[in-house]
């Protein structure tokens, strides 16, 4: 079941969001946290890391990262989990996918909470269009859209990345709770796709109506 939360800006989403996460962490032993990256996030990292957190309860999977590209290099999502969250947080332990992730995940007794941004195709972590419902962590090739968006804010001489690691939905659908986190007028349309539209590969986030617990966070 998706419930959706309708906000009127930015604050109040990163806020909320950030309530969310406070809530589960402080009310949890325990907690297997699926992180996201992208703009969208920021603010609600921004706030967490402001709050007093118990972060050794916390270990990080992170959804996805480029293929090929050095975990120093400033655009990796390593770095901006570095920048935004890690170098704040002493969290117990933070992953990337790997060929292992989806076993090690459900080892580690499967995410508790898996926060998602929601790309304009309709992706989410890197399961582009035409992802399966039970895609594993796997390399995918990024589809153009997904390219020239992301690369806009690519201001590095090394090439923009053409491929990527991704958590694959099933991991994703295991999660016991997921957030998705969506800002900005410009993905109302796919937001709606997602959710209201229907279950299919050709948006992935479609699949998250088979899941029994989504929230979702919109605003303009
Ligand atoms: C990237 C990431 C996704 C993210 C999406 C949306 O492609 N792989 O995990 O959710 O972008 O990013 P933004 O929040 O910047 O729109």
């Amino acid at each position: 079941m998706i419930s959706i939360q309708w906000l009127k800006d930015y604050q109040t989403l990163s806020s909320n969001a950030a309530d969310l996460v406070s809530d589960l962490i402080c009310s949890s032993k325990n907690l297997n946290l699926g992180c996201p990256t992208g703009n969208t996030p920021i603010g609600m990292y921004q706030k967490l890391v402001n709050r007093d957190l118990d972060w050794h309860k916390v270990t990080t999977y992170n959804l996805d990262e480029y293929h090929d590209l050095d975990q120093a290099h400033p655009g990796s999502y390593r770095q901006y989990m570095n920048q935004h969250l890690h170098k704040h947080a002493n969290v117990n332990g933070s992953y990337f996918p790997t060929k292992s992730y989806d076993v090690d995940i459900a080892n580690a007794g499967g995410l508790g909470l898996t926060i998602l941004g929601l790309g304009h195709n309709g992706h989410v972590a890197f399961n582009e269009p035409g992802s399966e419902i039970n895609s594993l962590t796997r390399i995918v090739k990024l589809n153009d859209e997904t390219i020239r968006r992301n690369s806009e804010s690519w201001n590095y001489t090394t090439l923009f990345p053409t491929h990527a690691v991704t958590m694959g939905m099933k991991t994703i659908l295991a999660s016991k709770v997921i957030l998705l986190l969506v800002a900005g007028q410009s993905k109302l349309e796919v937001l709606k796709k997602s959710i209201w539209g229907p279950v299919t590969g050709d948006c992935p986030a479609s699949y998250l109506q088979t899941h029994s617990n989504v929230t979702v966070f919109y605003c303009e």
